[in-house]
This record gives structure tokens, sequence and C-alpha cells, in this order.
């Protein structure tokens, strides 16, 4: 597809096809970021140079030692070089020593992140990524020099040892255990820990060794090697100018009584205009030889640049098979390519952003996120499913979230997380058609293995127990909302959102159970659907828009005589899209949803944001006016009001909200957060910032803008029986492309704004009655499908 300019700002600019984000000023309001990933290993670095690495769990199996400190940004695995001959240091990305560089441009791509330096004649580019599948760390440096002179340098490669939980706030004690051992054969400086400090009762109290031994190895020959920070930063010494660095000989520190790095030193000549390279590899298995393996694996500068390759290869592959093409060049590259990696890297694998460190699978989040895959590899968000499934009990609840590596998981009387499973099962039946995935199997946590129809109809079982007299479910410790955590502890508070999610998922399962031969079932949900629609049109309608529920003591959440929270978001929403809102309530709850909530910087959660905290309804009012959930724009949320506005088919509100979500386009003085990536919320008005983005990376949202705007905003929408063709574009697009995979072909829709008398589509030259195509036969070519909407619709 075409490639069309994206905008700059003063801090940096994208690449041509938009992959690639170029930090060209290293002092943006907040550490720009990437989160590169494969299904094990990890690694978040800033533009600064600044990040860490982890596996298999980004919190519990931290490998490489970082402060999470957004104001200073400075520590983590760091790159330095030093001139022998007078002295100056310098690092070959902005931080640690920040010393004035000619150029440093920090390039942050799907799945990599390159450093270019030019420092007194001497050019850098450094890479740093993880293979796509092996559990490695990989960094390409390649030297230039343009000094016109012979030069030689000292090349120094530092990084600190987890090894464990992080942050590792019990440092002194937590070092006691590590060990560091010096290969010099391999290059290689490795590490263990003999003590893994895990909050699990399965594992016993400390008295685990770190199941993984690390190692970092460098393919050049290496001239001075310490495992022991003091003896690299000197006493008191810093990381901004590390005494080592003036040393002609170091101490050389290893074993288990030292405070823990791995600090190597590499020896350069370079004749004038000469260029080497040389790769470092971070290793992490399951034992010393294990990791050595890999150490030579990888310990070469071809292998390095092959992994790369697959690595490219690996996401062109992921992200070219369902893309869009709109007037707005911004949105098509948020969309196509970043959102989806951010998705993928960060959320699903990653499970990890700089400003949350989490490791764990959230019941409801990575099923929602895993929605990322319907299009593209189906079999993936049916293994999250099952994945899912397995942390369900046999009484319907599920843990809210869970580690892999301990299975340590959380327990909660939250009302929503189950559900989810019957969401992503009617997601990934509507869009594949194979109802096969009822009868994949999970075991319960503690109970046996079952089929996945049952895991959800448990959970269907668990929520109608959980319902007032009133027939609306119980709100519990929170429903989506984590932070209306204290509403319903006495199983008495209701939540109409909860209720809107269920009537949405009864009209899927009835379908669903209607065609896997269950009648029976199929008319007893519809008829709760009934029932539940009737019971939330009756008692959750406010007058001018849904409220939100109801406390414990009686109280109404999210209603017109309130002085704060008085109308919240996802009531609208969802009353829309789950059909539970007749037509005049739509326009109404919509037109509220435009008078109190929608805002440049997207629609806010709830408004007016709370200003003291009040305990019984629990920590969302705890937040400061305007952050997060209390009256922020909640990124995830603010999807699901782009596809409600779309659907009721408020062209104008659509192209608002889509601009007002876009990080491209924002002024980052105002903004702060990364132009490339969704941020988790951005502050509403109550706040002294409003507009500024925060929490980036680790969001829901990631994948939810992608399947708005594919299946609302574009309108390519898979339904039981078809294809539909629906799209509601933003007043001032003309046009719009899709290309998608769907039941065995490829399909090319072209959508046209257009006299028309309704809407008109074409299949392969050929005009079809309205606008839902059939389910193809079989699988088949390339089908071409155009799309002519008139403009009043
Ligand atoms: C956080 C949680 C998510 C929740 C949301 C709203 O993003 O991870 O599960 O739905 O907050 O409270």
């Amino acid at each position: 597809m075409r490639s069309r300019r994206l905008p700059s700002n003063r801090y940096g600019r994208f690449s041509e096809d938009g992959r690639e984000f170029l930090v060209t000023d290293p002092r943006p309001p907040r550490p720009w970021v990437n989160v590169i990933a494969n299904e094990r290993v990890g690694l978040v670095v800033s533009h600064t140079g600044s990040g860490f690495s982890w596996i298999d769990n980004s919190q519990l199996a931290t490998v490489t030692r970082w402060q999470q400190d957004l104001a200073t940004d400075r520590s983590g695995k760091l790159l330095y070089a030093r001139d022998p001959d007078d002295g100056k240091v310098w690092s070959l990305s902005p931080a640690p020593v920040w010393a004035p560089l000619d150029r440093a441009v920090c390039r942050h791509g799907i799945g990599y992140t390159i450093f270019e330096t030019a420092c007194r004649g001497i050019e850098s580019r450094w890479t740093l990524f993880c293979d796509s599948e092996d559990t490695v760390e990989l960094w390409k440096l390649e030297l230039s020099n343009a000094s016109g002179r012979p030069r030689r340098l000292k090349i120094a490669a530092f990084l600190e040892w987890c090894l464990g939980v992080s942050p590792s706030p019990r440092r002194e004690f937590g070092r006691l255990f590590l060990e560091t051992w010096r290969d010099p054969e391999r290059r290689a400086i490795f590490a263990r820990n003999e003590m893994w400090d895990v909050p699990s009762a399965r594992f016993g109290h400390w008295n685990m060794s770190f199941p993984y031994v690390g190692a970092f190895a460098s393919t050049a020959p290496v001239d001075a090697a310490t495992g022991d920070k003091v003896a690299f930063l000197g006493r008191y010494g810093a990381l901004e100018a590390p005494a080592a660095l003036g040393l002609e000989a170091w101490r050389e520190a290893f074993g288990r009584h030292e405070d823990p790095i791995a600090a190597l030193r590499l020896p350069v000549s370079l004749a004038s205009g000469a260029r080497i390279e040389i790769g470092f590899v971070l290793a992490t298995a399951a034992s010393p030889e294990e990791t050595a393996l890999r150490i030579e694996r990888y310990g070469r500068l071809e292998a390095i640049d092959a992994s790369l390759a697959r690595v490219r290869d690996g996401w062109e592959r992921r992200l070219s098979e369902h893309r869009i093409e709109t007037p707005d060049a911004t949105l098509d590259a948020l969309v196509n390519d970043w959102v989806r990696y951010q998705a993928i890297s960060a959320r699903l694998w990653g499970r990890c952003g700089y400003y949350q460190q989490s490791g764990a699978f959230g019941f409801r989040d990575q099923l929602q996120d895993s929605q990322v895959w319907l299009t593209i590899d189906p079999e993936r968000c049916r293994r999250q499913v099952r994945l899912h499934a397995a942390h369900q009990f046999a009484d319907g609840s599920v843990y809210h979230w869970w580690h892999p590596l301990t299975e340590q998981g959380h327990v909660t009387r939250m009302s929503d997380d189950l559900l989810w499973l019957a969401f992503v099962v009617g997601s990934y039946v509507r869009e594949t058609g194979d109802l096969s995935i009822l009868r994949d199997e999970a075991p319960y946590l503690d109970g046996r293995a079952t089929s996945i129809e049952e895991h959800v109809l448990q959970a269907f079982r668990r929520v109608f127990g959980r319902t007032s007299a009133r027939g609306i479910p119980y709100i519990g410790a929170g429903d989506w909302n984590d932070g209306l955590s204290a509403m319903g502890l006495e199983e008495r508070g209701e939540s109409f959102w909860l209720g809107e999610f269920l009537a949405g998922l009864l009209s899927d399962w009835a379908e669903i159970a209607k065609r896997s031969g269950r009648p029976e079932l199929a008319q007893e949900f519809a008829e709760r659907r009934a029932r539940l629609v009737e019971s939330i049109n009756a008692h959750g309608w406010d007058g001018a828009w849904y409220q939100r529920g109801t406390l414990d003591e009686g109280r109404i959440l999210g209603t017109a005589g309130d002085s704060v929270a008085r109308i919240f978001l996802n009531t609208q929403v969802w009353a829309v899209l789950a059909d539970v809102a007749p037509p005049d309530r739509v326009k109404s709850c919509l037109d509220a949803v435009e008078a109190h909530l929608v805002t440049e910087a997207g629609a806010l959660l709830l408004a007016p944001a709370f200003e003291r905290p009040i305990a019984e309804i629990g920590y969302i009012t705890r937040y400061a006016p305007g952050l997060r959930e209390n009256g922020g724009v909640y990124t995830h949320a603010a999807t699901w009001a782009i596809a409600a506005a779309a659907k009721a088919k408020r062209a104008d509100l659509v192209g608002r909200l889509l601009a007002a979500i876009n990080p491209m386009t924002k002024d980052p003085e105002l903004y702060f957060a990364e132009p490339y990536v969704l941020p988790g919320n951005v502050d509403g008005p109550a706040s002294p910032h409003h507009g500024r983005g925060g929490w980036t990376w680790y969001t829901g949202s990631a994948a939810w803008l992608h399947r708005v705007v594919a299946e609302w905003v574009l309108g390519v929408r898979p339904e039981w029986d078809g294809l539909r063709l629906d799209p509601c574009l933003p007043p001032h697009w003309d046009r719009a492309r899709a290309v998608r995979p769907w039941r065995g072909s490829t399909w090319e829709i072209d959508i046209e704004i257009e006299e028309a008398r309704g809407v008109e589509v074409e299949v392969d030259g050929k005009a079809i009655s309205g606008n839902l195509i059939p389910v193809p036969d079989g699988p088949g070519r390339r089908r071409r499908v155009r799309i002519r909407v008139p403009p009043d619709r």
C-alpha cells in the first residue's frame, strides 16, 4: 500500500514506512520506550538506553536489574566508549553519561531498537532485540571511524544481575544468594541465584533456587571483566562515570561475595575510515550448560544477523495479512502496525511496560488481547482460551490474575472476569465459524478436565446465581472497572454495565447453543436476555442516560443529581453495543456522552471526577481527580465508545473520538507519551495536566483499537451467517480499503462514499442484495468487494 508522510514533532519523527519512530532529541517529556519480546524472553528499552530484561515472567523472573524512575531514567544495560588517548568517555545511547553527542538518534522499530550516535569522529549503531523464539537477547554494535585518523577505543558493556523478583528492594539480602563466574573461553560472565524470593507457597518459604542461569558474552576479545559493582563504579561511584573505565587493570571479582554485575571491556583499533562489528549475547536458560550452548550458538555475528532477519520476517508476516488503508495515514500506521505489535509484544508475550512490570496473566486482560489473533492466526486465540479456562475453579469463578512460573493466583469477588471467556469464544466462533472450540478441553484449577463449552456455561451459572432481586447482576469487588472495588462487597450492590455485557453474551450464546444443537438452552438464554434487558431499562435508566450501578446500601452511582461521578461512559456504550437500549435511548445516552464526556483527549470514563476518597465505592475515588479511571480518558473504554458511535451511525462522533485517541498527532509538550503506541490513560479535565498520556504500552486498548476500527469504523465484521459490510466513516473521509482473510480467502474491500440508493455491494463485479456476504462454500482465491455508501449514512 502507498506510503504517505507521517507527522513529526519536536522530539522525533516516523520513518517513511511508519514502522520506526526516530527519537532525534533525547529529552522528550517522558521515556519513550520499546517493549521487545518473544513468547519467553523480552526487554524494555527507553530512548535513553535504560531498561531491563526478563524470562517467562517480567516481574518474577527479571534477568537484569533496573530502577523504575521515569524522571531520571538512567539505569539498566549500558554500553560505554572511552578513548584511552585523551580519557574522554561517552555512552553509546544518551544514558547514562549524557555526554554531548554530535548525533543521538534512537530508532524504535517493530521488534528491535537501534541507537545511532556520533561522538568525536566515532559513529556507532547499537541494535538490540531478542531472537524470535530462543531465550536470548542479542546486541549488534557497529563502530566506524570517521575522524580521519587511526583511533583506539575501549568499549565497556555493563549490566546488573537481578535473576529473580523485581524490583529487588532488599538488594542487600538478595545479593547474598547470587553468584557470578567468568568463562574466558566463551568471553562470558555467568550468573545464578540460589534463592528465589517468590511469593508462592508452592515453592516453600525462601527455599528455592532461581530456575535459570544467565550469561552475558561478547563476540570480540575481552581484555578486562568484573562481576562486582563497586569494582566497576569505584567506591561511591556512579553509572555516569564508572571508575573502572579509567583503570588499566580491573579488579576481577566474581563468586558469591560480591555485588553481582557483568562488565566486559573490549579493546578496539580502528584505522581511519574503518568499520567493525561486535555482537553481544544475553542468554538465559535452565542450566549452565544450556545457557552456554546459547552463548555458543548466537555468539557469532552471522548468527546475530540471521536472528534479526528472522525477527523482521516474523513481524512482516504477522502484520501483513490484515491491513486497512484510509485517508488518514497516521491511523493506518497505528492500526496496521503499532497497536498490533503493542498487543502481541507487550501485552501477550511480555506482559510488561515501563509503567507496569506485570508478568501475570489477567483473566480478562489477555483474553481480550488475544482477539488480535482472530484474523491472522485464530489458533493462538483458541490456545489463550484454553489457558484461561484452565485458571477457572469448578464453581465457575476464576483467578483475577495468575503468575506463570509460580501459578500463584489472585482470588477475588470481581464479577466480570469469568464472562470474558464467553465473550472471546463467541468472537472466535463468529470469526471462524468453527464450533469445535466448544469441545476443546481444559482442567479446572480444582477439578477434572472438561469442555470449553462447560467452562463457559459454568461461568454463566455463577453469574446467574449472583443476581439481585431486581434481576441485575451484583458488582461484587468490581466489574471491568477494577477501581469500583467496594460497591458490592456485601453482595447487594449491582452493576448495570455487567448486566448489559451479560445481555450481549446471552444473545451470542443463544445463537451458539442453537447452532450446536441445544435448542432448549438457546431458548433459556433468549428468555434470560429478554428479562435482563427489561430490568436494566426499568431500573437503570436515569432519565437521560444509564446509571452505573448501585452500592450495597442502595445508593445509585452515576445519576444526574450527584455532584461527582454523575455519568459513566461504559453503561452508555454497552447499552448500544449489546442492543439493550431502545432507539430513543440510544440517541439520548449518546447525546449525553457527547455533552458530558467527550473531550479533545477522548471520551472520559466518568464525569465529574471524584474529589475525595469514598470508601464504600472503592479505590477509584482515591486517585487524584482526572487520573486514570477517576475521570480520565481510559483508553480501553474509549475504543469501545468509537464502536458504539459507529454502530449508532454517528459519523461525526466517530471522527472526533478517533482523532482524540490518536497519539501520533499530539503535541508532546502536553501529551508527554510515546506517539507510536497507545497509553492506558490520558488525564481528564480535572487534572492540571489535562491531555497528558500515561501508562503506555500496557493497555488493553491496543488490540481493541484494531478491532474497533476494522469492524466498526470500516465496518467489515464477521457475523454468524456471513461478513457484514457496515461502514461508518468519519465525515471527511471519501473512501477506505480493507484487506483481510476470512474463511479461507483474502478479501479486498473498497469502500467508497458516493451517491447511491442505500449501501450497494458488489462481490467480484456482481451486485449482491443487502450488505452481508454469505459464507463461501470453501477456501478460495482473492475476492474483490466494492461497497458504495451514500454520504448521509
Ligand atoms: C486495568 C486492568 C483491567 C481493567 C482496567 C479498568 O487496565 O488491567 O483489567 O479492566 O484497569 O479498571
